[in-house]
């Protein structure tokens, strides 16, 4: 059974001097998670957060974190960010940055943490296809990484459902572009986690643009209210 639907937002596009408002409308919307965006002006031409920001927010949320490692070496930061961090919270890393991806998974496990892969638009499933059996996650990229507010890119969709098809019960999650347009396209072909910055932190609303956000998703994989019975 495909896992259940999860949103993730990502506090890119949340006003970083007043995070900790951010994050309260957020939970009262009840959100799944909190994508934490990680980025080394190496691996992607922009820098936002570290360690540092990880363990402020864990000690004001009992959210769980998803931390969205753009970085080089990630080898190298993974016990700093799994000890800012806590036991199931999520540590993806990118398989373009890795060269020994299954080494960066265990250090990930071993640390009590739940383990994901990255893939940029570019860079085909079968990268990560041996390694499905050891990742709790794969995040697919639907725009090149390294800042909110860009447009999704279509051309990721047969990505997703072909790991779909791979890992039918494996947390696949799509960042990059999501918005009410995009999100019901993207849970069709099987994502269940579903990352969002823009679409929550730009609106006026954005406890009710999760809300939204988590219904069209449901409706999209045909969980919605069914309508009323014919009767006789
Ligand atoms: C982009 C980041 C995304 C970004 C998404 O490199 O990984 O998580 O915050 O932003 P939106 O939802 O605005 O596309
Ligand atoms: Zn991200």
């Amino acid at each position: 059974m495909q896992p259940k639907i999860q949103i993730s937002a990502s506090i890119l596009a949340a006003n970083p001097v007043r995070l900790e408002d951010e994050i309260r409308r957020i939970e009262v919307a009840g959100v799944d998670l909190i994508h934490i965006d990680v980025m080394d002006g190496h691996f992607v031409p922009n820098i936002t957060m570290g360690p540092f920001i990880v363990e402020g927010i864990k000690r004001i949320t009992e959210v769980p974190l998803d931390i969205h490692l753009m970085i080089e070496h990630p080898e190298e930061y993974i016990s700093a960010f799994a000890n800012a961090a806590g036991k199931d919270d999520i540590i993806t890393f990118h398989r373009e940055a890795a060269k020994k991806p299954g080494e960066v998974i265990s250090l990930i496990k071993n640390a009590g943490l739940k383990a994901g892969v990255s893939l940029n638009p570019d860079t085909p499933v079968e990268s990560v296809e041996d390694l499905l059996d050891i990742a709790d996650m794969v995040l697919v990229m639907s725009v090149n990484p390294g800042f909110a507010g860009q447009k999704f890119i279509p051309a990721v969709l047969p990505k997703i459902a072909h790991l779909r098809n791979l890992a039918p019960e494996m947390d696949i999650e799509v960042d990059g572009g999501i918005t009410p347009g995009t999100i019901a396209q993207a849970v069709q072909q099987g994502a269940n986690i579903i990352v969002a910055a823009s679409a929550i932190f730009k609106t006026n609303d954005p406890c009710g643009a999760i809300r939204n956000l988590k219904q069209l998703a449901e409706q999209a994989v045909g969980k919605e209210c069914p309508g009323m019975l014919i009767q006789d």
